[in-house]
């Protein structure tokens, strides 16, 4: 038997599809990357952004017709708009088998077999205390050396332009203890890396009586032997403590690389976006984090054209673009998401006059990541290799602890995915750079 899996969105979402097709092949499945091979096709959905639903319905329209030639394949859909639409989505895509929400994901199994033998359709949207599936490993990424372990799900938040409170549900933490029995046994199945997921990872613990808070979860995760690089996300400005910045200084294998969004650099923005703080603590916090790990490398999320944002507010947030400097940003244009408070907003900014904000936003990003990549030139980064490189010619490729793509050639040795090299940079090319293995004595000198 065999599962397909097409996931929209967030790593989150795509770490959720990593946990279904573990289910599936604990059963005895494998993974196929052809639908018309498939005896069961899953739909991942987000609905964080833009129209979604077009995209599903599309993708239905491609999949359900399919089971006329294979009879017995099932079609189910999960995610953010399963658990919005619920069976209302069947109404509308006759056919669709399975719509089951973001708490019970481990569930899926279960209600595969139901369908195969009731023959009718199942959904299944109900919100728990604990969202079934964050237990399930995903395991080691396709790398073999990275890995994602959630450890939270579900954000209280309520920022006002967010869905993802609506459809994710509470914020709720997982144990302490399962996380890192999780982390350990990736560890020992040759993972490097783990990346630590979750809507707010900051507020991690708080809600729970007697469990770790996340700078005490990351030093536990952090002395973990064999555990090289540890990252994590999302970090919401608002929570990100002393002590979190503090662990930036402590922690070696802390990768100097934080996701810090800022949405916009108003005032009057961030404040009718529900922030919870405001341009001048967003910079002192990042003053305090590269005072903690000079070298860290900031990316963030922009939004640009929320309702009644003027081209003083969108001046803000460049003047903040300029100012921080980040690696990398990932900007947006505002979308209404039905449901939530900015949906009623007055004001709205008309959509050409976002294409232009957004297309601002790239153009100044665009030069300041060149000067960035740029000023890597010469210096001697850790790399930890990831496989071949994309761009093929026998080149090898890797990050560097700031998550910076790096491209070189394998010299007379044949790295291995996993291995963590010394490597001198020698080009910034517009979205990675390229660099010379150090051997012996050179990978050891500064
Ligand atoms: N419109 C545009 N962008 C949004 N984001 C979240 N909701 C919206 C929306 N309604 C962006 C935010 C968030 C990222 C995951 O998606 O920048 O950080
Ligand atoms: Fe959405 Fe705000 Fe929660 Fe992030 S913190 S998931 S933007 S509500």
């Amino acid at each position: 038997m065999k599962i397909y899996v097409e996931t929209y969105g967030c790593q989150m979402n795509v770490s959720d599809s990593g946990k279904l097709v573990r289910l599936f092949r604990e059963r005895g499945w494998s993974q196929t990357a052809e639908p018309g091979r498939a005896d069961l096709i899953v739909i991942n959905t987000c609905s964080v952004r833009e129209k979604p639903e077009l995209k599903l319905f599309s993708a239905l329209g491609r999949y359900i017709p399919l089971k006329k030639r294979r009879p017995g394949l099932v079609v189910a859909v999960g995610g953010c708009v399963a658990q919005q639409w619920g069976e209302k989505l069947q109404e509308r895509a006759p056919g669709l088998d399975i719509v089951f929400g973001t708490h019970q994901l481990d569930r899926l199994p279960e209600l595969v077999e139901a369908v195969c033998r009731e023959h009718r359709p199942l959904a299944e949207t109900d919100f728990k205390r604990a969202p079934g599936g964050l237990e399930v490993a995903a395991g080691p990424g396709a790398d073999g050396i990275s890995a994602m372990v959630t450890i939270m799900q579900g954000c209280d938040n309520f920022c006002s332009y967010c869905i993802v409170p609506y459809v994710r549900g509470r914020e709720y933490s997982r144990p302490s203890a399962g996380i890192i029995a999780e982390i350990e046994e990736l560890v020992a199945a040759g993972v490097k890396e783990v990346m630590l997921l979750g809507q707010n990872v900051n507020s991690y613990g708080l809600k729970t009586p007697g469990e770790l808070s996340f700078p005490v979860l990351l030093r536990r995760v952090a002395a973990i032997p064999g555990l090289r690089r540890i990252r994590f996300t999302t970090s919401h400005p608002k929570d990100l403590s002393d002590e979190l910045i503090a662990a930036f200084a402590e922690l070696d294998n802390l990768c100097p690389a934080l996701h810090l969004p800022l949405q916009a650099g108003s005032d009057a923005v961030l404040e009718r976006m529900g922030r919870g703080y405001t341009a001048a603590s967003y910079l002192e916090k990042v003053e305090k984090l590269r005072r903690a790990r000079p070298g860290i490398a900031l990316t963030t999320d922009i939004i640009v054209g929320f309702p009644g944002e003027s081209e003083a507010d969108f001046g803000e947030t460049l003047r903040l673009l300029e100012e921080v400097r980040y690696d990398q940003i990932f900007s947006f244009k505002y979308s209404v998401r039905p449901g939530t408070r900015a949906a009623a907003f007055p004001d709205g900014v008309p959509e050409e006059e976002k294409k232009e904000r957004l297309s601002r936003c790239h153009h100044l990003q665009d030069r300041i990541t060149a000067e960035i990549l740029a000023a890597e030139v010469g210096r001697r980064r850790e790399v930890l290799v990831t496989g071949p490189s994309r761009r093929g010619g026998g080149e090898w490729s890797g990050r560097t602890p700031e998550n910076r793509i790096v491209n070189f050639p394998a010299r007379d040795l044949e790295p291995a995915p996993g291995d963590l090299l010394s490597v001198r940079i020698t080009e910034a090319l517009k979205h990675s750079l390229r660099g010379k293995l150090l051997m012996g004595m050179e990978a050891d000198a500064v």
